[in-house]
């Protein structure tokens, strides 16, 4: 058995990285779908489908548990599929099979709060505000999942999220890192206009944005902390897989690399990323 990581291409890799290093021993099928790239301005129905595509492909695979590494297909087909789809899916393949997302423990490390707390609302007047920008893809700022879910459990941060749409593709076809630089420094002064000065925190809610991280970090204001989604979701199964020793994550500390378009290698800034050449298999 292994645990299964999907994104529609590579963001989700920067999420593997942080699983990888925390469960070494386990084994790993990432898949990206790189046929189908990117998610972000699709539809929803669309994501649904894709996503329950590409789930159905890593348990096809041997995997136990899918963790979907990426904010668009979390954010808008997480709980239909875990409503609509996986029981079903379950009794047919007879075995423990689940799909964990991305935005629950991202909110749990933004609010400092367990998921399961709500916040009694008071109404007592907030002196002090926590401006927290995100950056996403137009799919995730639409169904303003962080807004509506930090506001449930903290009234003192004031979320505003920015939609990037050409920046995942840009990455995904491994942009020039000068014309990535103008990308975010542009969208980093769009979201700061808006607020009407810099936040005082961010989240890059996409996980393609870590992978130019170091953008994000030199435009946003000098030690305006940045809320880590892998290292976040890497704690978060960590503290899943103790309660759920039903779902076995293999012990070969085997990787695979899948993808539903071209393989091979990736481009030079995603190989930089990641420390090394990454040969993907056709899935
Ligand atoms: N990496 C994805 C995310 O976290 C999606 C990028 C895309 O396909 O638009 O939202």
């Amino acid at each position: 058995m292994a645990i299964g990581v999907f994104d529609s291409g590579v963001g989700g890799l920067s999420v593997h990285r942080s699983l990888v290093r925390q469960f070494p021993a386990a084994d790993f099928i990432y898949l990206a779908d790189q046929a189908n790239t990117p998610y972000g301005g699709r539809p929803g129905e669309e994501i649904v489908t894709l996503t329950r595509a590409g789930c159905e492909r890593l348990f096809a695979e041997g995997c136990s548990l899918v963790v979907l590494a990426c904010n668009t297909a979390s954010g808008i087909a997480l709980r239909r599929l875990q409503q609509t789809w996986l029981p079903g899916y379950r009794r047919e393949l007879g075995r423990p099979v689940n799909v964990l997302g991305i935005i629950v423990p991202t909110i749990e490390a933004a609010t400092g709060l367990p998921w399961e707390h709500e916040a009694e609302r008071r109404g007592d007047k907030v002196e002090k505000l926590d401006v927290l920008a995100v950056f996403s893809t137009p799919a995730t700022t639409g169904s303003r999942v962080y807004e509506i879910e930090i506001d449930k459990r903290r009234q003192d941060v004031a979320v505003f999220s920015q939609a990037c749409p050409e920046l995942a593709p840009m990455i995904e076809q491994g942009a020039a890192r000068d014309e990535l630089a103008a990308a975010v420094a542009l969208h980093v002064k769009a979201i700061t206009t808006r607020i009407g000065r810099p936040p005082d925190r961010a989240i890059l809610g996409c996980t393609h944005y870590e992978i130019v991280g170091d953008l994000f970090r030199a435009a946003l204001p000098a030690g305006a902390p940045l809320i880590h989604q892998p290292q976040a979701t890497a704690e978060a199964l960590g503290r899943y897989l103790e309660r759920h020793p039903e779902y076995d994550a293999g012990t070969g500390g085997r990787r695979r690399f899948l993808t539903t378009g071209r393989p091979g290698a990736q481009s030079s800034l995603v190989e930089a990323f990641w420390g090394g050449p990454l040969s993907f298999e056709q899935a």
